[in-house]
């Protein structure tokens, strides 16, 4: 079939144009910039350009079936400092974006949200795809309201959709020098022997997802025709950064200097993900451990600072 994959040059994106060549599909990607780790991808089309262009952005949907959107202008840390950006960027751009899938009859649209930013703090954990969704951040709630348009398009048009909420992935092509992604940014850092900086006492506890068993799930979430159209998907298992630190420890052997700084107030003290149901639906389920992974992870890091 013929992908197109909206922020495929990213960490997520660069995984998925691997998994989808590999299961013989046609790739383009759209992005507003090239691969960060990697030179252009033999067999992938690339339409370079921002998700605002529309004039781009609807050439780029000519003859595609299978659209996934993995584009986000915002992160969940800085997406309060300009909400009015992060609708206008996201929110906006994605209903025109619908609007073309539909008038280019795309068969099915793969929405990224996020496991992590559209609970807000749970009543109740494991976190399922039925709880409440009480965002706390600007980017949570963008998040959310393009899943409701996703389900309005499809009451209005019937056009088909899956939206997919990972917890946080981890894993090669990540980057360590960012903001986000604790696993890859400790790695980062213990490569290039700084200290890790930590917020609070390190008992705050997220789900970590390899990447690989992440884009396992996106896979299948386009391949498996499932009754439900929203998904978690997760290790479904918590891990506080004490523990994660632990697991580095062995895995790279090294000395870690760690620097507690203040708690922040805006840190959800404790989150992980149910994914009962992608399990008995899409009949997936993640399987590489926290170990394996941070080795595979280190690897990727340990070469980039060589
Ligand atoms: N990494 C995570 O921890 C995580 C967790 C949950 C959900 N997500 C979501 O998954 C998606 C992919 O995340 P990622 O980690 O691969 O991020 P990433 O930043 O590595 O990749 C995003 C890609 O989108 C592109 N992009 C951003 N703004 C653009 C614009 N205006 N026009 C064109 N391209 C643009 C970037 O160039 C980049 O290549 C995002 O929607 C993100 O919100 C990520």
């Amino acid at each position: 079939m013929n992908m197109l994959i909206l922020g495929g040059n990213g960490f997520i994106g660069s995984h998925l144009v691997d998994r989808l060549l590999a299961e013989d599909h046609r790739v383009r990607v759209f992005d507003k910039y090239e691969e960060h780790y990697r030179k252009p991808v033999a067999g992938v089309e690339y339409c370079v350009g921002d998700f605002g262009n529309r004039g781009m952005l609807s050439e780029a949907l000519t003859g595609i079936d299978i659209v996934f959107h993995l584009i986000s202008t915002t992160l969940p840390k800085t997406s309060n400092d300009d909400p009015v950006f992060d609708v206008q960027s996201n929110v906006i751009e994605t209903i025109f974006l619908l609007e073309q899938c539909v008038t280019n009859k795309i068969r099915k649209v793969v929405f990224i949200s996020s496991g992590g930013a559209i609970y807000g703090n749970p009543l109740s954990l494991p976190i399922s795809e039925n709880c409440p969704t009480e965002p706390e951040c600007s980017y949570g709630i963008t998040k959310l309201a393009v899943e409701k348009y996703m389900a309005l398009f499809n009451h209005l048009h019937g056009l088909d959709y899956v939206v997919l909420r990972p917890s946080n992935p981890y894993g090669g092509r990540q980057n360590p020098d960012g903001i986000q992604g604790a696993i890859s940014v400790f790695l980062g850092r213990i490569a290039q022997g700084k200290s890790l900086e930590i917020w609070g006492d390190g008992q705050v506890v997220r789900d970590y997802i390899f990447i690989d068993d992440l884009i396992d799930g996106m896979y299948k979430a386009v391949s498996v025709n499932a009754l439900s159209r929203v998904f978690n998907l997760g290790s479904g298992i918590g891990h506080s950064l004490n523990e994660i630190l632990d697991v580095i420890r062995r895995v790279t052997g090294k000395e870690i200097k760690v620097v507690h700084k203040a708690k922040r107030s805006f840190d959800i003290p404790s989150i992980y993900l149910d994914i009962c149901r992608a399990k008995q639906e899409l009949s997936w389920a993640p399987s590489v451990s926290l170990e394996t992974g941070i080795e595979k992870t280190w690897k990727f890091v340990k070469k980039l600072y060589r």
